[in-house]
């Protein structure tokens, strides 16, 4: 019976890993996946968790199961940092730990689907693996377009996309750094953004993976909280994977605020229903230390530093890049403008090939580049590759 399966292309993103490893090149320039790197191309454990590791070794005791909402303690420590000072809504809002992002997205879309969610209106370009969920889980997506010619946020599309929603469609938004475009909305889009959805039918599903990377870890967080205190309910997906820098571990969290806190309930039992089914529960390591790090006053001092380094070596990036102004028919510019680890160049699939076959510079198919693949070092090298496959 199993011969009757059709064979399925390898994801294409994760692909790049492979091939970029298997490239002998001394100066290939990887500008794929989304990991985070230094200057000396390394993605290290953050020391802060390593130091929460070794406290979680040393002070374990047991790893006898959690239930399918995972770690609590690791849940609700990272709420004050999404959600601030009232991290609860007066207990409107709770969580489970889900395997990374990407099970916080699957659970946040079965049980939106569960409620009666039939379609999901989507910002494009996004995340591939946004459409791949949504057509795994049998939900329609529907497509806008989320940018403009200029690298700006196609603000006008999103309010009409909100404006004209039905009941029974949700909408998806990047909470910050966009990917992969790395166009995020304004502070006064995003208070036009939280206006629109209060008066529309549609359910806001807010995915926020790379908070910190952008303008900081307060200022990342502006789009969901504006959101958040404008609607009756919401569903947060959460990433750890890049902000802790717990990737392979796998570290996500699932959050659902209702109208009141009487209404969490019947939404928290189908999502460990829907959990159960999927993975019973989430890996515990990633998260348990997480929790850990959150508890210990030094250990999340590190952690802020940690995480402020990243974000600042990406910044330079941008700026060096946005001031080389072209490179060959590519506009730099607006890179210096944008937000996170990625940003899209505007590269036909011809140039992005050459770039990997002549250049050793692996990215998307999309031209999407993983900002942090680049530093001061390879960036002349960049700019002139770029130039030479576009001229
Ligand atoms: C990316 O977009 O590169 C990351 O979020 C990794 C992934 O799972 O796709």
């Amino acid at each position: 019976m199993l011969d009757r399966l059709k064979p399925q292309s390898p994801d294409a993103l994760l692909a790049l890993i492979k091939l970029y490893a298997d490239d002998g090149r001394a100066d290939k320039i990887d500008l794929g996946v989304g990991v985070y790197r230094t200057n000396e191309g390394a993605t290290p454990v953050f020391r802060a968790i390593k130091a929460a590791e070794a406290k979680l070794v040393a002070e374990q005791d047991s790893k006898s199961y959690l239930g399918p909402e995972g770690d609590l303690g690791f849940v609700h420590a990272l709420m004050p940092y999404i959600f601030g000072k009232d991290a609860t809504k007066q207990g409107r809002i709770e969580g489970m730990q889900t395997p990374g992002g990407t099970g916080a997205v699957r659970l946040a879309v079965a049980v939106a689907q569960k409620a009666g969610v039939t379609a999901i209106h989507m910002g494009v370009p996004s995340w591939p693996n946004h459409a791949q969920i949504l057509s795994d889980v049998n939900v329609e997506t529907k497509a806008f377009d989320h940018t403009n010619a200029d690298g700006t946020a196609n603000i006008d599309a999103v309010l009409e996309v909100i404006r004209h929603a039905q009941n029974g469609e949700a909408v998806l938004l990047h909470g910050c750094c966009h990917n992969p475009t790395g166009i995020d909305y304004s502070n006064e889009q995003w208070d036009q953004i939280a206006a629109a959805l209060a008066d529309s039918k549609a359910l806001a599903i807010l995915d926020i993976a790379y908070q910190g990377l952008g303008n900081g870890l307060e200022e990342d967080a502006y789009g969901v909280r504006k959101v958040l205190s404008s609607v009756p309910e919401a569903l947060i997906a959460y990433s750890c994977d890049k902000n802790f820098g717990m990737y392979r571990d796998r570290v996500g969290a699932l959050y659902v605020m209702m109208e009141t806190p009487d209404k969490l309930d019947p939404v928290l039992s189908n999502l460990n229903a829907l959990a159960r089914a999927s993975w019973s529960m989430p890996p515990d390591h990633g998260g348990a230390a997480v929790r850990l790090l959150l508890r210990d006053p030094d250990m999340t001092q590190q952690w802020l530093e940690e995480l402020e380094n990243m974000r600042l070596r990406m910044r330079e990036v941008r700026a060096e890049l946005a001031k080389a102004g072209h490179a060959g028919t590519v506009d730099l510019r607006p890179l210096g403008r944008q937000n996170g680890l990625f940003s899209v160049l505007p590269l036909s699939k011809e140039q992005i090939q050459a770039l990997r076959d002549d250049h050793a510079i692996y990215m998307a198919g999309s031209g999407r580049i993983n900002i942090a693949g680049l530093y001061l070092g390879n960036i002349p090298k960049f700019i002139d590759a770029l130039a030479a496959v576009t001229s």
